[in-house]
């Protein structure tokens, strides 16, 4: 097992363009042996373009990375051995069943040996056992997402590529993913996660980048982006310009939201600053459409970075 002060991932001006489109306009990250690192992007930010550069499976424009202590534009033979791709569309062959998918996998690899007891672990190990027999057409989406990531581990890889690994997955999917993905890191994986979700980065990562427009427009813990965000506020939403235009005139410093009719004014989020609140609203005759409460999350920093709303990219 790598030592946990190691660099697992080491990247520096990393530039993509198609055509005149500049997809990744110098981007650098490190990534710690052992961590997980999740890159957040609304769609079309260059998630799985960092994805396939890294991986080896494109070339770069521009910048220099180090991928398991290997050097990206010499070295991508050695790269190839020491990682595993988990693609944002599942490589998985429809006709073949899980096990033969994973029977494959091992053939690719080259380990006769002792593979037939890679595949039974991994069927065992992604409850999949009972649908070992059946073709993977046959498979949810939830289903096929974990056989497509029991392929990858096949090859007992240290760093792990997954390009957003849980979208489209109900929620206790979702959550047997993450402990999936928690209990690889455990065993000292690398994990280089994409992700649109916030919720997922915040639940996982040990850093987070967000990425947009090119650039990476914030790095850091979940805590430390969090600790960017102004506080907690309460977001009440009206159903006309109108009540809108005349909260925002009653609550100066609050910021407005045009698009969602909405308005965040900063609280402390206590009993006592909500009635006054709800008071103020009532004492001129202003009733709102929705009223919550909000600690800042993760949504909040997307939001502030790139000034979109988040509902845009869930
Ligand atoms: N092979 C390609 N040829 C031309 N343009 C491409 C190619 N691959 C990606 N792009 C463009 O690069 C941009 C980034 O795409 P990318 O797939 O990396 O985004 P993403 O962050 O993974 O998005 P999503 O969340 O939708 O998966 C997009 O504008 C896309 O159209
Ligand atoms: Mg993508």
């Amino acid at each position: 097992m790598a030592p946990m002060n190691d660099t697992a991932i080491a990247v520096s001006g990393l530039r993509k363009t198609f055509g005149e489109k500049v997809v990744l306009d110098g981007i650098d990250l490190d990534v710690p042996a052992g961590t997980i690192f999740s890159l957040l992007g609304p769609n079309g930010a260059g998630k799985t373009t960092t994805v396939n550069l890294l991986t080896t499976l494109m070339k770069a424009d521009g910048g220099t990375a180090r991928v398991a202590g290997h050097d990206l534009a010499t070295e991508a033979k050695a790269i190839r051995a020491a990682i595993g791709v988990t693609g944002q569309f599942a490589a998985v062959d429809e006709l073949l069943t899980g096990q033969e998918n994973l029977q494959l996998m091992v053939d690719l690899n080259r380990r006769a040996a002792g593979g037939k007891r890679v595949v039974s672990d991994l069927l065992e190990r992604f409850d999949l056992v009972e649908s070992a027999k059946k073709p993977a057409s046959t498979y949810s989406g939830g289903m096929r997402r974990k056989l497509d990531l029991a392929m990858t581990l096949v090859g007992d890889p240290r760093i792990i590529f997954l390009d957003e690994p849980t979208t489209g997955l109900d929620p206790r999917s979702r959550r047997t993913m993450w402990s999936i993905i928690r209990d690889l890191v455990a065993d000292g994986v690398t994990i280089f996660l994409t992700t649109q979700y916030l919720e997922e980065a915040d639940q996982l990562a040990d850093r987070i980048a967000v990425l947009d427009q090119g650039q990476l427009v914030a790095t850091g813990t979940p805590d430390e982006l969090k600790r960017r965000m102004p506080g907690t506020h309460v977001r009440l939403r009206f159903t006309s310009v109108t009540e809108l235009d005349a909260a925002a005139a009653i609550f100066r410093g609050a910021t407005r939201d045009d698009e969602a009719l909405a308005l965040r004014v900063p609280s402390d989020g206590g009993t006592k600053s909500l009635r006054e609140l709800l008071d103020r609203l009532d004492g001129h005759s202003l009733a709102a459409e929705e009223f919550s409460v909000h600690t800042p999350d993760l949504d909040d920093v997307f939001l502030a970075l790139t000034g979109r709303d988040t509902e845009a990219v869930k």
